[in-house]
């Protein structure tokens, strides 16, 4: 499978919201990532293309010389083929190539396809946020990648 990763534009906002409505529970809104793409100078925001359609997104929010990680989406039918990578991959090579060193996030504690990816890719838990999930008050898993730029 041909997977291409570039930069999100206002033009994938709506296939990136129909993503992000099939995964999350509280999904953010068309809006919010118009705001993301068009406003928010701190944020970056990724696509993966397969034969020319979103098939998923990631973003972050770049801090000084730290990336918080906003959210990560495959659609359904795409997942467990290497997309999810290829989005978390091209994330730590833009803080690479902008000098940051460390990356956040926050993940449910009973996610545990995402922790495994996260942590195929160095992240380590660092911590728990009781009852961070609104709709459910599950608990956050706070994870940190260091030394990306050793
Ligand atoms: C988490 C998510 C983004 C992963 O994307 P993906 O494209 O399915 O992941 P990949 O195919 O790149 O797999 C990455 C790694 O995740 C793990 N993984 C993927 N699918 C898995 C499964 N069904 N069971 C267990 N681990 C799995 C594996 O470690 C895999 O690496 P490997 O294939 O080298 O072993 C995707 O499942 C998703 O969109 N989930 C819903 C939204 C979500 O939970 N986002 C994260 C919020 S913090």
């Amino acid at each position: 499978m041909d997977i291409r990763v570039r930069e999100m534009k206002e033009d994938d906002v709506d296939q990136v919201v129909e993503i992000e409505r099939e995964a999350f529970t509280t999904p953010w809104s068309r809006e919010a990532f118009m705001a993301e793409v068009n406003k928010n100078k701190l944020a970056k925001y990724m696509v993966a293309e397969v034969d020319g359609r979103v098939v998923g997104f990631g973003g972050m929010w770049l801090i000084l010389n730290e990336a918080h990680i906003t959210n990560i989406a495959v659609k359904e039918e795409y997942r467990g083929m290497g997309v999810g990578k290829r989005i978390l991959e091209s994330l730590i090579y833009y803080c690479a190539l902008k000098n940051i060193d460390s990356m956040t996030l926050e993940v449910r504690k009973s996610n545990m396809v995402a922790q495994k990816l996260y942590r195929k890719y160095g992240f380590v838990e660092y911590g728990v946020r009781s009852n961070y999930y609104t709709d459910n008050g599950e608990d956050a898993i706070v994870m940190w990648r260091t030394n990306i730029l050793r």
